[in-house]
This record gives C-alpha cells, sequence and structure tokens, in this order.
C-alpha cells in the first residue's frame, strides 16, 4: 500500500514543503529511504522500526521504500521521523489515511515510542503560517515539548503528542488535543530584567555615552578605544539596558533565528529582548560566522537586530575581522556549501573596543607606551580600512581624573537613556512604515535623498570634513544617518548644522592617532 504524509524541511530559516511518500511492497524484508537524505535521515530507519514495535505496533516484514519528495533537495536532521512512522502506519493501516489531510508532521523518535524536540519548529510555522494555504484548517502536528515554540506565529493549528501511541490515537479520532495557544499571553508579556548592570554606574565617560546613546537610537555600529581599566567593557555591558524594545513582528524575526539553533528556552519560547552577543576573541570563523554541513546560524546572526559586543577587537583572527564585512554591509549571512546557499538574517549593531596600542597607553597623559611604531601600525592594520569605514562611531574612552571617581556625582541612569532612545526609534519607525527599513543603519544610499534631505549650510559642512578627512562615499553615508539619529534624538525633523557637525566628529576619532 502506498501512503503520503506531509512535512516540512527548513534550509536556513527558510521552510519547504517535503512530502513522504511510503511504498510497501511484497518482496524479501527491506527498509530504504531515498530522496537525498543525508546520514542523519537514513538513521530514522532504525529509530522508526524501534519506535513503532516498541510501542506495540506491527512492522511490516515487507519491502518498505520511503521517498522524501523533492529528490533534489538535501534532507537533515531527524525531524523525518515522526512522518515516516506516521507513513508507515498509514500505508499499513494501522491509522486511517484520510486523516492524513490538511495535517503536517514533524518530530524526531526515540526508539521507545516517545517524540523528542527538534529544533526550528518556530520557523517551520511561521513559514507554514505564511504560505497560508489552508488557514486554520491546516494542523502542525509535532513533539509536545515543541508546541508552545510552534505556536508563536499563530495562525496555524498546533498539536503536540508525546509519543506514537498517542498520535494513532489522536488521527483515529479517539483522543483530543489541545491548542497550546492559550499560555501565549503569559509568553507575550515583554518584561525587562530589573538586574541589569545600569548606566548610573559609570563615573565620567561623558562622551562615550553620548556615543553609545546615538549608536542604540539608530543602530549604528561602533567602536571604543581607550586605555586599560578605563570602563570600555563596562559601559559595553550596559548596552542592553538602553536598547530599544522591539515590536512582536521583530521578536519573531530573532526568535525564528534562535530556534534553527536551538536555543531557545522551553518554557518561555519567545526573545523579547534584543540580544546580545559576546563571542570570545579566541571564536572560530564557525562559531561567528556559522558553519556545519547542515550550516547553522553563527553569532552575527544570532545577534540579527540586537547587539554583537566584540571586546578586545584585534585580538580576533584576520579571518574573523575581515569576515565581518560581508554581514554589515549586506545585513545577511550567505554560508555557501557545495549543494545549497543558506541565508541568515544578520543585521546587527556591532560594538567593538581596543586599547590605542599593544601595550595599551599610547597618547596616554602620564602613562609612557613602550609600543614601537611598527607594533601601533600593525596593530591597528588588524582593524583598518574597510572595516574601520563600516563602523560609524569612532569614540575615545579616556582615562578618568581622580575627582571624576571621587565625585559623588552619580551618571544619568539607563531608564532615562532609554527614554530618549525609544523616542528616537519610535520617529524611525513611523518614517519607515511600510518599508523593510528598521531603524536609520539599515537606510542605503538610494533612501539618503528621500529621508535625509540637507540645507546648504550643512552640506558645505560635510564637503570640507569629505575633502580633509579623506573620507569614502561609504563614511559619507553614514555621516548623514548618524546625523538623522542625532536629530531625532532631539526630535527634529530636519538635519541641521550642528547634527552633521556632531557625527563627523565621531568619524574624525581615528585619524589622531
Ligand atoms: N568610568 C568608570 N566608572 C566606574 N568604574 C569604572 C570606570 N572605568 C573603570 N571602572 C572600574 O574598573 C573596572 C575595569 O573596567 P573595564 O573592564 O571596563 O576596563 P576596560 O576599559 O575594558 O579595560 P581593558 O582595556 O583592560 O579591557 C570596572 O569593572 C569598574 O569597576
Ligand atoms: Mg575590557
Amino acid at each position: 500500500m502506498l501512503s503520503k504524509v506531509k512535512t516540512c524541511a527548513l534550509i536556513g530559516v527558510e521552510g519547504f514543503d517535503v512530502f513522504v511518500e511510503t511504498d510497501i511492497a511484497g518482496g524479501l524484508p527491506n527498509f530504504n529511504i531515498v530522496g537525498l537524505p543525508a546520514p542523519s535521515v537514513k538513521e530514522a530507519r532504525e529509530r522508526v522500526r524501534a519506535a513503532i514495535k516498541n510501542s506495540g505496533f506491527h512492522f511490516p516484514s515487507q519491502r518498505i521504500t520511503v521517498n522524501l519528495a523533492p529528490a533534489d533537495l538535501r534532507k537533515d536532521g531527524s525531524a523525518f521521523d515522526l512522518p515516516i512512522a506516521a507513513g508507515i502506519l498509514a500505508a499499513t493501516g494501522q491509522i486511517p489515511p484520510d486523516s492524513l489531510g490538511g495535517k503536517v508532521f514533524v518530530g524526531e523518535l526515540s526508539l521507545n515510542g516517545e517524540t523528542r524536540e527538534i529544533p526550528g519548529v518556530m520557523a517551520i510555522a511561521a513559514f507554514l503560517k505564511e504560505r497560508g494555504e489552508s488557514g486554520k484548517a491546516l494542523q502542525l502536528i509535532l513533539p509536545r515539548g515543541n508546541a508552545v515554540e510552534a505556536a508563536l506565529p499563530g495562525g496555524i493549528a498546533v498539536r503536540g503528542v508525546s509519543n506514537l501511541l498517542e498520535l494513532a490515537a489522536y488521527l483515529k479520532g479517539e483522543l483530543t488535543l489541545e491548542d497550546p495557544e492559550a499560555d501565549l499571553d503569559y509568553i507575550l508579556a515583554g518584561e525587562r530584567k530589573n538586574s541589569q548592570p545600569d548606566f548610573k554606574e559609570v563615573k565620567g565617560q561623558l562622551v562615550a555615552k553620548r556615543g553609545l546613546e546615538v549608536a542604540a537610537a539608530g543602530g549604528h555600529n561602533i567602536l571604543l578605544t581607550g586605555p586599560p581599566g578605563t570602563g570600555k567593557t563596562m559601559l559595553a555591558r550596559r548596552i542592553p539596558s538602553i536598547l530599544p524594545s522591539m515590536t512582536l513582528e521583530e521578536k519573531l524575526e530573532v526568535t525564528k533565528v534562535h530556534s534553527v539553533a536551538g536555543l531557545l528556552p522551553k518554557d518561555k519560547p519567545l526573545l523579547n529582548q534584543r540580544p546580545f552577543r559576546s563571542p570570545h576573541h579566541s571564536a572560530t570563523p564557525a562559531g561567528i560566522f556559522g558553519g556545519g554541513r547542515n550550516p547553522r546560524p553563527g553569532e552575527v546572526s544570532l545577534a540579527h537586530l540586537g547587539v554583537l559586543f566584540m571586546d578586545e577587537f584585534p585580538e580576533y583572527s584576520r579571518e574573523v575581522l575581515e569576515g565581518l564585512r560581508q554581514p554589515l554591509e549586506d545585513g545577511e549571512m550567505v554560508i555557501t556549501r557545495a549543494e545549497i546557499a543558506v541565508r541568515y538574517p544578520s543585521r546587527f549593531m556591532l560594538v567593538a573596543s581596543r586599547n590605542p596600542c599593544p601595550c595599551g597607553y599610547f597618547g596616554h597623559p602620564r602613562h609612557m607606551c613602550r609600543c614601537s611604531e611598527a607594533q601601533i601600525r600593525r596593530y591597528r592594520i588588524k582593524s583598518s580600512g574597510p572595516l574601520m569605514d563600516r563602523i560609524d562611531l569612532h569614540v575615545e574612552v579616556p582615562s578618568l581624573e581622580y575627582n571624576d571617581l571621587e565625585s559623588g556625582q552619580k551618571g544619568e541612569s539607563s531608564a532615562r537613556i532609554r527614554e530618549r532612545v525609544e523616542t528616537a526609534r519610535g520617529l524611525q519607525r513611523e518614517r519607515f512604515k511600510g518599508t523593510a527599513i528598521d531603524c536609520n543603519a539599515s537606510m542605503s544610499h538610494r533612501h539618503l535623498q528621500e529621508y535625509c534631505p540637507l540645507g546648504k549650510e550643512a552640506k558645505n559642512l560635510l564637503r570640507r570634513a569629505f575633502d580633509s578627512l579623506g573620507l569614502s562615499m561609504r563614511a559619507h553615508d553614514r555621516i548623514i544617518k548618524v546625523a538623522r539619529t542625532i536629530a531625532d534624538l532631539e526630535g527634529k525633523k530636519n538635519i541641521e548644522t550642528p547634527h552633521i557637525a556632531e557625527a563627523i566628529q565621531y568619524r574624525s576619532e581615528d585619524r589622531k592617532f
């Protein structure tokens, strides 16, 4: 007998329809899976056979052929166990074949027939919802532990099963299963952690704080340069406390990437806060950019719509630093493999920190720098040129005076800074409504004319800076975007000369050394 079960595969965060066709025919007992299965899918044979037998079902001693269609798409992972088992049960008449209509099955099986969670179900559910062919009538059947995560996008019915027996009972109409939607309110309710470190603990460093405020408000990349122990790491760690909140759509977009990486917490799978990723400088390129045979998202993608913090920037390998250029420019990471190109969204805000030289004291008012000119050049060249060009704000974090430390004066609290950031981001949402742009930093060159017209005086100032600082076209555009954010922070409709002036000042920092 023949049966056909619908399932879904992922390439990156994109979903694809896959059909599991099962044929059971006479002949020597045999169990074959065809249709470009990766080794992990071939292993499904052993799991499915054991799961069916150990659940008390009959496993046919016949010739079983399972075809995963379309055959040209490589199938990877353990998510095909459940649809293959359902296909065999239907082909042998142990569940009614017509009960499979309008249902999509995904999930791993253990040898005793229990279902096991798989990564990526939120991305699968979002794909099924988007395509929306049969709306609410479409049911996604998956492991119970995945049900809440799959229900996040909404728009489709989700049914979680604990084991094969439950699946069969449900398909025979002997068991009703509940929609997990009930708990969603709890999950969707966003809240900020109160224990986050706060900007008010940072003494002095007003310029750096201002730079971080501008960066957070417009999603700009920022580089902090300064001698040891002046608070660079401390400042960067406080960025999450001033990042603007996300819309529900943005939360779902971020959650999708983390779902594919299998990183979502089970009880509260929606990411409510912008990601803040801080990979160590010993991280491999695969860890940063994503990799593996079935490429998983790397840090640049896990930081999507959030922050990628790279402390001790020049310590990262040359390959990592150069590799950053592509996602920084395109907002997505493309990982190319022999058969496929996998894309992960990677629109992040880069926050980097470094010392001015290997010993850390170049330009320090009281410390002697022990580095040779060549050493300094080598240190700086690691993160120079094209990469520096993509960093909008270069900010100095100088050594503090004793008075700054002693003064009981508290810095501004994160809550107050965040208020301004939220207002500025609100203006940006209004401005870019109906477009794919989410913040000033993601404008491209052609958007500048429409959204960022400059007055004559501002233009002149920019021209002078362009010539005297030897700026690139990219730097020119980035200055205008930063100026737009500075104007937004002031609630100004037009970009004015002081806004351009401040934005230029963040670019000229690097010339000093
Ligand atoms: N501006 C500051 N206000 C309050 N405390 C500070 C400040 N700067 C430094 N500190 C204190 O010094 C410690 C070290 O600072 P931090 O690790 O941020 O330095 P850094 O600039 O990252 O240095 P390095 O270049 O060596 O990485 C902090 O944990 C904090 O206790
Ligand atoms: Mg540090």
